[in-house]
């Protein structure tokens, strides 16, 4: 059956001037502001590529980060990341809409690219609304006016009814690019058929979303959750374990310490279920690692990796899986000392003989880093937008693609 949303097979972008939704949100080094991992930026080029060599004029929004958060940047880096990995020029302007914007769109010939500035930055974009709320707002009716086609290409943002992802589709013809056609593709055919002993490994620190994930889990019978990262630390603390107040500290930046009791109850519910470590490796004050068996907490460095203990642990339960999902890394894996857990357990999986799907833009980081993302299953850039989807909700993106199909299929 043809799939429910148009794509570059539908249309003639030749000379016309192209919107295109990326998600080139990246790990970004807080201090010096560098990119860590490019590969979203990397996966989002061959979209851009593409509709470059068909001669579009090629405007690309994207976000970096959330308010508040050290990774809230300008998306210059991005550009000249991008431009490396194309080996073509890749225009930047410092504003999302305004002058600077409607004369860089304008001048632009058939098959350059320009990226706008950090689209969250805009204070329309990062607000829930409905698509025909967004379409009145200034950010969706200005860049439109200077738009012939949308294209919405970041499955990973999908989930977000933000005005960049839903807006556009209400007033202009709008399609799906490469990278989340490939996307939705293999997310209908995972969420088909998992092979039992199935389990998930649950780190990373965007914690908030997995909460409801692992309930749902959970419920269809997952048999076990291997955790760390922030979501291991949490379910420690969720268990009476006293972290310390360097960790406390963290968890409560992060304001992860409101779904403690929940993760309480989830604990006592599923016994035997819910697995968390059993030593951790805490960053002392000269950056060293020291391993610790949680009976020895608190202490006063934080916890940045789980332990050589848990570590075999999960590697033995790994072993005997038929269906992995790993989501997010299981300490501060970008720092040497603190790679060993996601790195050792990451391996167990990629050798298993398990069918293993890896999610989340850091998950994904970690394994091009370590080298194993070719020896996954499958690979999603899409961390929140794939828990949904796996969760069979709908994402407001992928419904605006749906809408967009239909009203524009009497022609483009
Ligand atoms: C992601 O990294 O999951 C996407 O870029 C969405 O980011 P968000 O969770 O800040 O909306």
């Amino acid at each position: 059956m043809r799939q429910p949303y148009l794509t570059l097979e539908d249309v003639n972008v030749s000379g016309k001037t192209v919107l295109v939704r990326v998600d080139i949100n990246s790990p970004v080094d807080p201090e010096t502001g560098k990119i860590q991992s490019d590969t979203r930026i990397r996966l989002h080029a061959k979209t851009l590529k593409e509709l470059s060599d068909l001669g579009a004029k090629v405007v690309v929004l994207a976000h970096q980060g959330r308010r508040g958060d050290p990774d809230f940047v300008p998306l210059r880096s991005h550009a000249e990341t991008l431009a490396r990995i194309l080996g073509r020029p890749v225009k930047y302007v410092d504003e999302v809409v305004g002058e600077k914007v409607s004369e860089a769109v304008r001048s632009l010939k058939p098959g350059e690219i320009l990226l706008l500035e950090n689209v969250r930055f805009h204070p329309e974009e990062a607000v829930s609304k409905s698509p025909s709320e967004h379409a009145q707002g200034e950010l969706v009716r200005k860049l439109a006016a200077l738009a012939d086609l949308f294209v919405l290409d970041g499955f990973s943002v999908a989930h977000r009814s933000h005005a960049s992802v839903v807006g556009f589709s209400e007033v202009l013809p709008t399609i799906a690019g490469r990278v989340m056609e490939a996307e939705l593709s293999v997310m209908e055919k995972i969420t088909k058929e998992v092979k039992k002993p199935f389990i998930c490994l649950l780190g990373g620190s965007k914690v908030e979303k997995g909460s409801e994930f692992v309930e749902f889990l959970l419920s269809k019978g997952v048999d076990k959750l291997l955790t760390g990262g922030l979501a291991g630390n949490l379910l420690l603390y969720a268990s009476g374990v006293n972290l310390g107040e360097a960790s406390l500290a963290i968890l409560r930046k992060r304001k992860l310490l409101e779904h403690t009791q929940w993760m309480g109850e989830v604990l006592k519910r599923n016994p035997g279920r819910v697995e968390v470590p059993s030593d951790v490796a805490v960053k002392a004050e000269d950056g060293s690692r020291v391993e610790l068996k949680v009976s020895e907490l608190p202490s006063p460095h934080p916890i940045y990796d789980i332990g050589s203990e848990t570590i075999n642990r999960y590697v033995e339960i790994v072993r005997g899986a038929e269906t992995i999902f790993v989501m997010g890394p299981l300490g501060v894996y970008e720092e040497e000392a603190f790679a060993k857990g996601t790195l050792e357990v990451f391996k167990a999986v990629a050798e298993s003989k398990a069918f293993s799907v890896a999610s989340g833009g850091h998950t994904v980081s970690a394994l091009r880093m370590f080298g194993l993302a070719e020896k996954f299953d499958y690979v999603s850039i899409a961390g929140g937008a794939f828990l949904e989807y796996v969760m069979g909700k709908k994402l407001p993106g992928v419904e605006c693609l749906k809408a967009a199909a239909e009203r524009f299929k009497g022609g483009l």
